[in-house]
């Protein structure tokens, strides 16, 4: 009993992606010990469990409270034999999270992350926006969206540097845009740019692109088809990913290790449960009364539709983790696209989707039949799905596991900081002048504690002009 082959594939913030050959997974009898390179370099570092994904890979995670600057020494033992590589070097300086030390040249930060070379949606995205003409939005942006109920906060980088104001009263989520943008400077320089971040639910710019005047290229978290929109990684994704990175628990990472029985143990119905935030969200428990060998669907809170609790019943709270006893989740949007997409992705059952004008970042790679099952918006097809997927199980399982790898490479957090950076950067190419701080901004200071001391060796931003 042993490995036949042992990869560390990949080390990225934090993370190290482990894969087992020939080794019955389940067994996590392996041990991971990380340390400084050092041995006068005392560094506290946090080493969960391994997450096993099932699959002979695992993903193990690290959290650093410091830098070092000679490099990490990671073993893998299994009793006290190191195993295939091990110990693997990882090269240093290796900054901790909260180390204030951008990398000078983006272009080589982007290649370390090995960032892709296109990302489609921010094509798209950009192509209504060829330039953006910052004078006409300090203008028309508080006027057509910066009301009393706005969302909308105005973000100057500068020097590497963040100011902002808020228009209007409902930017409590300025927390996450903050919280990235913060994360992103102490990682690498970002060019100077002044951009609108909308932090509500809806996208705003529904003007077309060859209409006068033209749209704005506000940026958004959830896309639509009928808006312009330029679209960033949800918060819910953006903080999800930071956590995971802090080592917390219900995150996007741990979904990958906690993802219910294997597939033939699995139930075999489609399963939903949320709150009422969309009237399919309640035809769907009316359909699972009435076909509860199908399907298992409940609503768990009501606010919208209070009227309909006494009807349809409310389900109790299930922990997200368990969702995955169920070999077919069902994805209906919330208010917007669902946030829960990319966690049931990740998931290792198949999952049904119901067709939407909304979408997030990562959508454009997902493809129906290959990586999900589409179904109607008003729900007509779904029974007939489920019963497609449980006549044709082989396929449906093929399709589940296609999806979830895709999810498993597009939601990797390296993918989230480079889509976050191309997105800046496309942006300040395009601005037709310069990035101002502006009448009310205020800076957004980096944490200030000792989490955050720590010795840069790249060289400071030298552009001190302003
Ligand atoms: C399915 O569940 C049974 C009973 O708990 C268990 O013995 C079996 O190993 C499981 N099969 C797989 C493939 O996990
Ligand atoms: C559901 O939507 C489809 C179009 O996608 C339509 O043809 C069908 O009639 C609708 N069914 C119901 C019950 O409204």
């Amino acid at each position: 009993m042993g490995f036949r082959t042992f990869t560390m594939w990949e080390n990225f913030f934090g993370i190290i992606f482990l894969q087992f050959v020939g080794h019955p997974s389940g067994q996590t009898l392996f041990r991971v010990v990380i340390k400084s390179l050092s041995p006068k370099e005392l560094v506290r570092i946090h080493v969960p469990k391994p997450l096993d994904r099932n699959d002979g890979t695992f993903l193990m995670r690290y959290r650093m409270y410091e830098t070092v600057s000679k490099g990490l020494k990671i073993e893998v033992l299994y009793g006290d034999e190191h195993v295939a590589q091990s110990p693997y070097i990882l090269k240093g300086p290796v900054y901790h999270e909260y180390c204030e030390c951008p990398e000078e040249d983006p272009q080589a930060w982007q290649k370390t992350l090995s960032c892709p070379d296109k990302e489609p949606q921010i094509e798209k995205d950009f192509a209504s926006f060829p330039s953006i003409n910052l004078q006409q939005m300090l203008i028309e942006v508080p006027k057509r969206f910066g009301d009393e109920r706005g969302a909308i906060v105005h973000y100057t980088i500068l020097n590497n540097h963040i100011y902002r104001r808020s228009l209007g009263k409902y930017t409590d989520f300025k927390m996450f845009s903050d919280e990235i943008l913060l994360s992103l400077t102490r990682k690498v320089l970002l060019p100077d740019l002044e951009f609108y971040v909308n932090l509500g639910d809806w996208p705003l710019e529904h003007r077309k692109v060859n209409e006068t005047p033209g749209p704005l290229p506000i940026i958004s978290w959830c896309g639509s088809l009928d808006s312009q929109d330029v679209i960033l990684p949800t918060y819910d994704i953006t903080h999800s990913t930071l956590e995971a990175l802090r080592g917390v628990t219900n995150d996007l990472l741990s979904i990958q290790g906690n993802t219910g029985p294997s597939w033939i143990n699995k139930t075999e119905k489609a399963f939903f449960r949320g709150r009422d935030s969309r009237e399919e969200r309640l035809q769907l428990v009316q359909l699972s009364k009435e076909n509860p060998q199908l399907l298992d669907a409940g609503i768990t809170g009501y606010f919208f539709f209070q009227e309909k609790e006494k009807e349809l019943g409310k389900a109790k709270l299930i922990g997200f983790f368990d969702f995955f006893k169920y070999k077919y989740q069902v994805n209906v949007d919330g208010t917007v696209a669902a946030y829960r997409y990319p966690y049931l992705m990740l998931g290792d059952s198949l999952v049904l989707k119901q067709d939407s004008p909304y979408y997030e970042h990562f959508y454009m790679a997902l493809k129906p039949w290959k990586h999900y099952i589409p179904i109607k918006r008003n729900l007509s097809d779904l029974l007939e799905k489920v019963k497609w997927a449980k006549e044709n199980d082989e396929e449906a399982e093929k399709i589940a596991k296609e999806g979830q790898l895709t999810a498993r490479d597009l939601l990797q957090p390296h993918r989230l900081y480079c889509y976050y950076y191309r997105v800046l950067q496309k942006y300040a190419e395009r601005q037709l002048s310069k990035p101002e701080i502006r009448d009310g901004m205020e800076l957004v200071p980096q944490p200030d504690d000792s989490a955050s001391l720590c010795q840069c060796h790249r060289k400071r931003p030298l552009r001190q002009e302003l």
